[in-house]
């Protein structure tokens, strides 16, 4: 993939302007034979430059998956990272992973399905967005963690139940939803597009409408997977978040970073959102403790533990699958009491007494920003 007439790997998921797959592309062959060499004929160059780009993935370092650079993290959000990586050095795909890569590398392989993809995207494109299309065609599954990556999440976070309601928002095809489902009592799912809808009826989840289903809960855990860069109202979606969790619940966030907000059905039409979250920073690294500091803390959200993981989308012609870099959160609501409001906000933390760095005593960035 390394040579300038090949296509560069993206991760066309659900939208179109997500960012270009992380890396993949570092460290590739660069013989210029190689390079300069291209079969004649459509369809030849397209499976010549998928075959490329297949060996490039099954080279890539799959380690950069679930590590992360300690340096650039700031000490007391260290100390809340949990790796949840497989192996050894937790740090390779798990069983679960494993089984939808291979999945998604035997249909990225299968002509007559991929051009029936094909043909169908281009003709609905003119009508519904990307992640209906997809929703349509049963295409475009994704991957955020298995069972027992959610269940050490919940484990290391101090959760131990009432497992009775679980509601997953924008959960897509509801993929992810499956793997925890069995551990609730009671399952809810929304999503703005229909198709996904049908899907996630289709797996006897209840579905809820997204404008009311703040209405049902309270929820004892609230998965909101890769949503915060995609809806319109983020902001408001989170104080909705924060006011249905039951006491002692958890709030699941998994965020693609760096932040990039893509809106397929909003209210502005130039696929921006309606409000804007406040992440700053470089990079992925970067903006951790910004999403922490400025996102989830002033909201009364605080970060119990996070890790990160690959974001894993089924393939297509172009390869066989794609990834990009997801970071989990896991939240519970503070009590009003203890938070700090927003007008004590300045650009390096919060300013009220108790509030500077190196007080945390039990490694909860809790400790540092209660301004009670
Ligand atoms: C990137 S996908 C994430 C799907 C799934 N949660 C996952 O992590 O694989 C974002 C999903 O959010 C849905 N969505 C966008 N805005 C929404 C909203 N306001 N309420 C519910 N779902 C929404 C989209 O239709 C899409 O299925």
């Amino acid at each position: 993939m390394a040579g300038a007439d090949a296509p560069v790997p993206r991760c066309t998921c659900n939208v179109g302007n997500l960012a270009t797959c992380s890396a993949v592309n570092e460290g590739a062959p660069t013989n210029r034979a190689m390079r300069s060499y291209r079969p004649h004929g459509s369809l030849a160059r397209v499976l010549y430059d998928k075959q490329r780009a297949d060996e490039q993935l099954e080279a890539y370092d799959k380690t950069q998956w679930y590590t992360v650079e300690k340096t650039k993290i700031r000490e007391d959000l260290l100390r809340l990272w949990v790796p949840l990586g497989a192996g050894a050095q937790h740090d390779q795909p798990d069983k679960t992973a494993e089984v939808f890569l291979m999945k998604s590398i035997e249909r990225s392989d299968s002509l007559p399905l991929q051009a029936w993809h094909s043909l169908a995207r281009s003709a609905l494109s003119w009508f519904i967005s990307r992640t209906s299309i997809n929703g349509l065609l049963g295409r475009g599954s994704m991957h955020v963690f298995s069972c027992e990556q959610f269940q050490k999440l919940m484990n290391v976070s101090g959760f131990s139940g009432p497992w009775h309601s679980l509601v997953d928002l924008g959960a897509g095809d509801g993929a992810t939803t499956a793997h925890v489902a069995n551990l609730f009592e009671n399952v809810y799912a929304t999503d703005i597009s229909a198709p996904m809808r049908w899907a996630l009826a289709k797996r006897k989840f209840t579905v809820l409408d997204v404008e009311k289903w703040h209405e049902t809960g309270p929820y004892n855990v609230i998965l909101c997977l890769n949503l915060l860069d995609r809806c319109d109202r983020p902001n408001t979606l989170l104080r909705h978040l924060k006011s249905c969790l039951a006491p002692g619940g958890r709030l699941v966030v998994a965020l693609v970073l760096p932040f990039s907000p893509y809106v397929e059905v909003g209210e502005r039409g130039d696929h921006k959102p309606s409000e804007y979250l406040p992440v700053k920073g470089n990079g992925l690294e970067g903006q951790i403790a910004s999403i922490v500091d400025r996102v989830f803390a002033p909201l009364g959200l605080r970060c119990l533990v996070w890790s990160k993981l690959p974001y894993l989308c089924e393939g297509d012609l172009g390869q066989a699958y794609y990834f990009l870099d997801d970071v989990v959160f896991v939240l519970e609501a503070q009590p009003e009491s203890s938070r700090y409001s927003a007008s004590e906000w300045t650009d390096t933390g919060p300013t009220g007494q108790g509030a500077e760095r190196g007080q945390a005593t039990d490694g909860h960035v809790q400790q540092e920003y209660n301004t009670a």
